[in-house]
């Protein structure tokens, strides 16, 4: 757990948990993340909220266990309803009700600023999807979708002919590939037009869904041709948003921008993480076959709605 600093913004809530909980208090954060807390926030999740308007209506709540970071959640309200954007444990403070009372504080600051619900949307496995799922419905909350997703090991295919070559020293991405955040304006405008892809792979109807230092783009004579984009979607987890490969791009390309982005997973995580694909339709499935030769681990995709009392 992570050392606390001085914080103006905090305050204690009225305890309400079980005995166990006596020695943790919960506080009101900033958008401006204190340290001890921030690691307990998704790094895309972070970016976003500081890139909002001054009054944007955000919540930040953060639990602390005998004075030391443990906990975080975050949410940011629209019209009439809210979407949790993060929380997370402390694995050291899993189990305790942590997770579930900073969720009832949620809940009660929805009801405060007048929202009906709240919306969550989460890819996990075995006993946190059970966790997830078990705050949900104690809440009267509805799980209304539960997608298969593939979860690709890193240490899985250290020893992949097709992408071990990337996790070690020495790999060099190839001079056709660019990273998102180095391509030209008329480039990222090429992007977006490319014939054929559909409206909902495009980079700008995934918004924060593309980390522009994981996202890659293979050009040829200096225009797009094929494109991986990702994002950071938890502690040391990655998912892929979009991909797409045009008539222009060779064989061999796709594999290439593969590669480059999870090498730039590797160096981003500092080591061993998981990375997520769709089994959308047949192509994901069949390239997330083709990455690990099926071995891969079953998670779920997950999107809920827990409705919001008035008088909470
Ligand atoms: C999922 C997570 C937030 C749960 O945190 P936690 O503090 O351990 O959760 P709690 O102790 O409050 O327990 C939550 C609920 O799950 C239940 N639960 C806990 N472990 C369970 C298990 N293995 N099986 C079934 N239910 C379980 C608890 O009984 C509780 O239910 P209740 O509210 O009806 O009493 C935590 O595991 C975590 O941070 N995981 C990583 C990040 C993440 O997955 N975030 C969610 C996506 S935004």
């Amino acid at each position: 757990m992570n050392k606390n600093t001085d914080n103006d913004n905090e305050y204690n809530y009225t305890q309400k948990g079980p005995a166990f909980m006596v020695n943790v208090t919960f506080c009101r954060l900033g958008r401006n993340i204190p340290a001890p807390f921030a690691g307990y926030v998704l790094p895309y999740v972070r970016k976003h909220i500081m890139q909002l308007e001054g009054d944007a209506p955000v919540t930040v709540l953060g639990a602390m266990w005998n004075g030391l970071a443990c906990a975080a959640a975050v949410a940011e309200w629209a019209e009439d309803g809210g979407e949790l954007l993060s929380l997370f444990v402390d694995p050291k403070a899993r189990g305790c009700g942590v997770a579930g009372h900073l969720l009832d504080l949620m809940l009660e600051e929805g009801a405060r600023l007048g929202k009906k619900s709240l919306y969550l949307n989460y890819i996990l496995k075995d006993s946190e999807l059970a966790a997830m799922d078990a705050l949900v419905e104690s809440r009267n909350g509805s799980l209304e979708n539960g997608a298969p997703v593939c979860g690709i090991a890193s240490d899985d295919f250290l020893d992949s002919p097709l992408l071990g070559p990337a996790l070690r020293p020495g790999w060099k991405k190839p001079g056709n590939i660019r990273l998102f955040s180095e391509l030209t304006q008329r480039q990222l405008e090429q992007l977006e037009v490319q014939e054929g892809l559909p409206v909902f792979l495009r980079p700008s109807a995934l918004g924060e869904k593309v980390d522009p230092a994981l996202s890659v783009v293979w050009v040829e004579d200096e225009e797009p041709a094929a494109f991986a984009l990702s994002f950071q979607c938890g502690d040391r987890m990655f998912c892929l948003s979009s991909s797409w490969r045009g008539p222009r791009a060779p064989e061999g390309s796709f594999r290439a921008l593969i590669c480059t982005q999870v090498n730039q997973c590797w160096y981003r995580s500092g080591g061993s993480f998981v990375f997520f694909i769709s089994p959308i339709n047949p192509r994901s499935a069949a390239m997330a076959e083709w990455f690990t030769g099926g071995n891969y681990e079953p998670y779920t995709q997950r999107e809920a709605l827990i409705p919001i009392p008035a008088n909470r």
